[in-house]
C-alpha cells in the first residue's frame, strides 16, 4: 500500500470519527427537542406491543415478519401505529407493563394487551375471548406504576423520573372490543345500549389520569369495522347492505354514530379539565380512504386479508385465525401469511398491516386527523418513521 493511499485511509478515518460524532450529537439532540418524554398507552391489540403474550405466551409467526423479522408480540406483519408515534417523537417502542424481562420504562408504559374492553368484562356480556385486562385494570396498574416511580430514588434503573407523568402523552386506542365482541349475538341495536357506558368509561379514565398530572391526550377513534374482513364473515348481512367498496353500511353507520358519541364525549371532557388538552384522533377517516382506496396508496387489497386461511374474497376463516393449525375436513389446515402485506390493509382480517399503520401514523404526525387541531410540531422535532 502507498503512503498516498494511508493518507487517503487516515483521513477517511478521521472523517468517519467526525460523522460518527455528529451523528451522535444530532440524536441526542433530536432527543431532548420533543416536550414529551414519553407516551402512556391503554389498548387492545390495535396496540399491544406485547403485553398479552407476555401473559400468555404464544405469538407465532407469521407475526412480525415485515419489520422485526420475528415475532414480536404484536397482532401484525411489523409496527403498530403506537410504535410509528413513538418513532416519529424520537422515543424507543413502549415496553409493555406485563412483560417482566428486558423492559425499559424511562419513557413510558404500554398497558394496552390484545383483546381489551373498555367495560369491565361481564361474563355474562362478553363471553368469548376477551382479555381480563380491561381498561380500568390497565388504569389500576397505571397508579401502581406511578405509585412505584414516586417511591423510588432518582434514577433507578429502567424507570422514569417522577416528573414524567405531566410530560408525556397520554394515548387511548380502545372500543373496539366492546363494539364487535357482541355485535353477533346481539346485534348493533343490543350493542348501542351500552356504548354511552363504554364513553363515559374512556371521560372517567381520562379525568383520573388528569388527577395523576396527566395533561395531554390523544384518543384514537372506531375503525370502519364493517370493512374488516372477519366481520364480512363473521357478521350476517344481505348483499344490499355493501357499498360501493364491499363494506357494510349498517355496521359502518354504528361506528360513525360511536365516534361522534365519543368526539362530543371528549369535547366536554376537556370543558371539565381546563389545564388539559383532549385531542379526539380520526383514524377512521383514514382507515376507510385506505379500504376504499388502496391503490391510491401504494396498496392493492381492502377488505381481503393477508393472513388467513380459505383464500376467496376475503381469505378469513373463523376456525383458523392467522398462524393457526386446525383440522378441518380431515385436513390440516392452516393459515399462512401472504408474500405481499405491503400491498394489503388487513393483516389478519381483524388487524391492520404495517402499511396501513405507516399511512394512518404519518397522518397523525402531520397534524391533519386532531379534533380540535393540535400540532405536534410545536411540542416535538417530528423525525422521520422510515
Ligand atoms: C352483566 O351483563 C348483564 C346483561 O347486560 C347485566 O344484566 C348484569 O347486571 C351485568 N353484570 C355485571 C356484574 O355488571
Ligand atoms: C396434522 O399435522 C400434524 C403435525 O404435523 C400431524 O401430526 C397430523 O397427523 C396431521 N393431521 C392430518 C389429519 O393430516
Ligand atoms: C398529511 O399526511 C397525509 C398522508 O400522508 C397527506 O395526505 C396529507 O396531505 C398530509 N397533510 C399535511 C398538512 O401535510
Amino acid at each position: 500500500m502507498g503512503v498516498l493511499q494511508l493518507k487517503f485511509f487516515a483521513i477517511l478515518r478521521q472523517f468517519m470519527v467526525i460523522y460518527a460524532i455528529l451523528v451522535s450529537l444530532s440524536a441526542s439532540a433530536s432527543y431532548a427537542k420533543c416536550t414529551f418524554e414519553g407516551i402512556f398507552n391503554f389498548g387492545d391489540s390495535n396496540s399491544d406491543t406485547g403485553g398479552f403474550w407476555a401473559a400468555f405466551p404464544a405469538c407465532p409467526l407469521p407475526n412480525g415478519m415485515t419489520y422485526f423479522k420475528k415475532p414480536a408480540g404484536r397482532a401484525t406483519d411489523g409496527r403498530l401505529i403506537i410504535d410509528f408515534l413513538a418513532q416519529g417523537l424520537g422515543l424507543p417502542f413502549l415496553s409493555p407493563y406485563l412483560q417482566s424481562i428486558g423492559s425499559d420504562f424511562r419513557h413510558g408504559v404500554n398497558f394496552a394487551t390484545l383483546a381489551s374492553t373498555v367495560l369491565l368484562p361481564n361474563t355474562s356480556l362478553f363471553v368469548t375471548g376477551i382479555s381480563p385486562f380491561s381498561l380500568a385494570i390497565q388504569l389500576q396498574q397505571m397508579k401502581q406504576f406511578k405509585h412505584i416511580v414516586d417511591q423510588q430514588p432518582q434514577g433507578a434503573k429502567n424507570l422514569p423520573s417522577a416528573d414524567i407523568f405531566e410530560r408525556s402523552l397520554y394515548t387511548f386506542y380502545i372500543g373496539q372490543n366492546d363494539f364487535t365482541s357482541n355485535l353477533a349475538s346481539l346485534g348493533i341495536s343490543g350493542v348501542k345500549k351500552y356504548l354511552p357506558q363504554v364513553v363515559s368509561q374512556i371521560s372517567s379514565t381520562i379525568k383520573e389520569l388528569y388527577g395523576l398530572g396527566g395533561r395531554t391526550f390523544l384518543i384514537l377513534n372506531l375503525a370502519p369495522i364493517g370493512c374488516y374482513p372477519s366481520m364480512l364473515v363473521e357478521l350476517s348481512h344481505k348483499k344490499s347492505d355493501l357499498d360501493a367498496f364491499g363494506c357494510m353500511k349498517t355496521y359502518n353507520n354504528a361506528v360513525v354514530d360511536y365516534n361522534s358519541m365519543l368526539k362530543e364525549a371528549l369535547r366536554q371532557t376537556s370543558q371539565d379539565l381546563p389545564k388539559a388538552t383532549v385531542i379526539y384522533v380520526d383514524t377512521h377517516a383514514v382507515l376507510l380512504e385506505l379500504f376504499q382506496h388502496p391503490q391510491c396508496h401504494g396498496l392493492r387489497y381492502g377488505t381481503k386479508a393477508c393472513c388467513g386461511y380459505g383464500g376467496g374474497e376475503y381469505n378469513f376463516d373463523q376456525r383458523v385465525f392467522c398462524a393457526a393449525t386446525k383440522v378441518i375436513n380431515g385436513k390440516n389446515a392452516t393459515a399462512r401469511a401472504c408474500p405481499d402485506p405491503q400491498n394489503y390493509v388487513s393483516w389478519d382480517g381483524v388487524h391492520a398491516t404495517e402499511a396501513a399503520n405507516k399511512v394512518i401514523a404519518n397522518t397523525i404526525l402531520n397534524g391533519s386527523l386532531f379534533e380540535p387541531r393540535f400540532s405536534l410540531q410545536q411540542f416535538c422535532d417530528i423525525q422521520p418513521i422510515g
